[in-house]
C-alpha cells in the first residue's frame, strides 16, 4: 500500500469535513490513513487517487462512501456514560416538566450522534424508571436516535451486547432493562427497544430536519470533532428544534460561550445543559 503525502491527506480531510463536519487534525493523520487504507484494501484499490475518485463517482461513490465513513468516525461509547447528566434529566428536568405540562403525556428525546445505541438506551432507560418513580407512567416517551454509520445504527437496533458490559448498567436498571443471552450476551427487553427508534441522520443536515418540538436534545461526544463555528451553527438549529420548556443536553465542556436568546443554562458544574423558554 503507499503512503499518503500531505497533499493528498488535506483532499481526504476536507472531503470528510465538508460531507460530515468532522475536523481530522494532522495528528490524527494515522486513523484517517488506516480507515481509507482498509477500506482500499477491502475494494480492491492500491492508489488513494483512483480510490478518491471512486468515492466521489456518483450513485456507487455514495454507496462506498457509506460505508467508508464508518471507519473514518469514532463510534466510542458506553452505557450510562455520563452520570450527572443523566442524573440531573431525572431529579431537576424531568419533575419541573412534569409540573410544567401536566397534561403533556408524550414525551419525544433525541439522541444526536448515537453511535451504537448506549446513550439512547440509557436515556429510555432513565425516562422510564423516573417517569414511573414520578407516578407518571401513564406518560409515553419515544427516543428517537440517529448517526451517520449504518453499521453502529445496525447495532443499535439489534440491542444486543457483550455481557461483560452489563457492569455500565445501573443494577436496578440491569434487572428491570435487561435480559441475559446465552454466556456471552445481554439484550435490551423489547419493552424498552419499541421506545428507541434508529435513523440514518447526517447532522449537517440539521436544517432539514424531519423532528420537530422535541422535549429533550442529548448530544455528547459528537460537536467535539467538529470545528468551533460549525458546532455553534448546529446548536442553534437544535435548540430551534426544542419546544418552550424543552432541554439540550450537552456533553460538559464540549462548547465554550454559546449562547441563544431562548436558552437558559441549567443544571450544575458537571453538566452543560439549556433550558429553552419561548
Ligand atoms: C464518539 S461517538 C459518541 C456516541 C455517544 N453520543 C456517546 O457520547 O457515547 C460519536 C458518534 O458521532 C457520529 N457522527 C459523527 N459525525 C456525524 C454526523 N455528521 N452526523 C451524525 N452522526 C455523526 C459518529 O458516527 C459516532 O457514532
Amino acid at each position: 500500500m503507499p503512503s499518503m503525502g500531505d497533499e493528498e491527506f488535506s483532499r481526504w480531510v476536507d472531503l470528510l469535513e465538508r460531507r460530515t463536519g468532522v475536523v481530522v487534525p494532522p495528528g490524527r493523520k494515522t486513523f484517517l490513513v488506516t480507515g481509507v487504507r482498509t477500506r482500499m484494501r477491502e475494494t480492491g484499490y492500491d492508489s488513494f487517487e483512483r480510490y478518491f475518485n471512486e468515492v466521489l463517482n456518483g450513485a456507487r461513490g455514495a454507496i462506498e462512501w457509506s460505508t467508508l465513513v464508518d471507519r473514518l468516525t469514532v463510534h466510542e461509547t458506553r452505557f450510562f456514560r455520563h452520570q450527572p447528566s443523566l442524573q440531573m434529566i431525572a431529579s431537576e428536568w424531568l419533575p419541573d416538566f412534569l409540573k410544567e405540562h401536566p397534561d403533556n403525556l408524550a414525551m419525544h428525546a433525541w439522541s444526536v450522534g448515537c453511535s451504537t445505541g448506549e446513550e439512547a438506551y440509557s436515556l429510555a432507560m432513565v425516562l422510564d424508571s423516573s417517569l414511573r418513580q414520578l407516578g407518571a407512567s401513564r406518560a409515553y416517551f419515544g427516543v428517537t436516535a440517529t448517526d451517520i454509520s449504518n453499521a453502529a445504527l445496525a447495532i443499535g437496533r439489534g440491542g444486543l451486547y457483550p455481557r461483560e458490559r452489563l457492569v455500565e448498567i445501573p443494577d436496578d436498571m440491569q434487572k428491570t432493562y435487561c435480559e441475559l443471552v446465552g454466556t456471552d450476551s445481554f439484550a435490551i427487553n423489547e419493552a424498552l427497544k419499541k421506545r428507541v427508534g434508529f435513523a440514518l441522520f447526517n447532522i449537517m443536515d440539521v436544517a432539514r430536519a424531519p423532528l420537530k418540538k422535541l422535549d429533550l436534545i442529548y448530544c455528547q461526544n459528537v460537536l467535539i470533532y467538529f470545528a468551533r463555528d460549525r458546532r455553534k451553527q448546529l446548536l442553534t438549529a437544535l435548540a430551534d428544534l426544542l419546544k418552550p420548556g424543552g432541554m439540550l443536553v450537552l456533553g460538559a465542556g464540549e462548547v465554550i460561550g454559546f449562547t441563544h436568546p431562548s436558552l437558559t443554562r441549567i443544571g450544575n458544574r458537571q453538566t452543560l445543559a439549556f433550558r429553552r423558554s419561548g
